[in-house]
């Protein structure tokens, strides 16, 4: 039987803390594996012929976590924008970033429009990041637009299809699977509007060593899967 290969994978990239720890490094050792990971899982993307893959690089809540590493984080993130861009030109891949702009520097800002436009004509991979990004936080953006819609008349009940067009990115399919590394069985406010129908995959392995077998794995039991959307199968 031929593999079915999502269309939209969306990837929790969870446990660089715990990784780092166990390697006695820094937290922030972790997150640069994690950021090179990235890149080997981008690459296998490709090969697969994944059309859309989102990660969570950083959550609302993630600005809680102590200073040192919030500010290593978006170091980090600014890096990658700065060293990769080229080889992700190289290889078709298109990036948005998605999430809100509160907090966020004018020049991390800056950057991440100019990185966007630098790729916006490529199209082998939808390479989406979620940056600085809540669901619930997304679904009162939504909610917000909606109202603040002069050409909406008052009062007029609001409809699914509606409220799916004031996403943040209403042109990318909902995923069809969502991973989540190291282990922890929880969505953690990510993408909660888009995953109502979703596969999920949970493995124990820290995101860096989640690796292109690890991949592969994930989209083999999503082939296991048997999706129904609330109905039943036909005979
Ligand atoms: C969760 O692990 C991970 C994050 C909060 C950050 C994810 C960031 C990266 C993978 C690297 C940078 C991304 C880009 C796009 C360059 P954790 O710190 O919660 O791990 P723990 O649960 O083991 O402590």
């Amino acid at each position: 039987m031929e593999l079915k290969i999502p269309k939209h994978i969306a990837i929790i990239m969870d446990g660089n803390g715990r990784w780092a720890k166990n390697k006695g490094k820094i937290r922030l050792e972790g997150h640069r594996a994690g950021a090179v990971n990235l890149e080997r899982i981008l690459e296998e993307s490709i090969k697969l012929g994944v059309k859309y893959l989102t990660v969570y690089a950083f959550s609302t809540e993630n600005w809680k976590r102590p200073e040192m590493e919030v500010k290593g984080l978006m170091e980090l993130f600014s890096g990658f924008l700065s060293s990769k861009k080229k080889t992700l030109k190289k290889q078709g891949i298109k990036l948005l970033v998605t999430g809100s702009k509160e907090g966020v520097s004018d020049s991390l800002l800056k950057k991440i429009e100019e990185t966007e436009k630098y790729l916006e004509n490529e199209e082998k991979l939808i390479f989406n990041i979620a940056f600085n990004y809540g669901g619930r936080k997304e679904i009162t953006d939504a909610i917000n637009k909606i109202l603040a819609d002069e050409k909406r008349e008052p009062g007029k009940p609001i409809t699914e299809e509606e409220v799916a067009k004031y996403m943040y990115r209403p042109d990318i399919p909902d995923p069809e699977l969502v991973i989540r590394t190291s282990g922890e069985f929880r969505i953690s406010n990510f993408l909660l509007w888009e995953i109502a129908y979703s596969e999920f995959y949970v493995t124990d392995v820290y995101w860096p060593d989640f690796d292109e077998e690890e991949y592969n794995k994930a989209i083999l039991s999503f082939n296991r899967r048997d999706r129904r959307y609330g109905g039943l199968n036909a005979e």
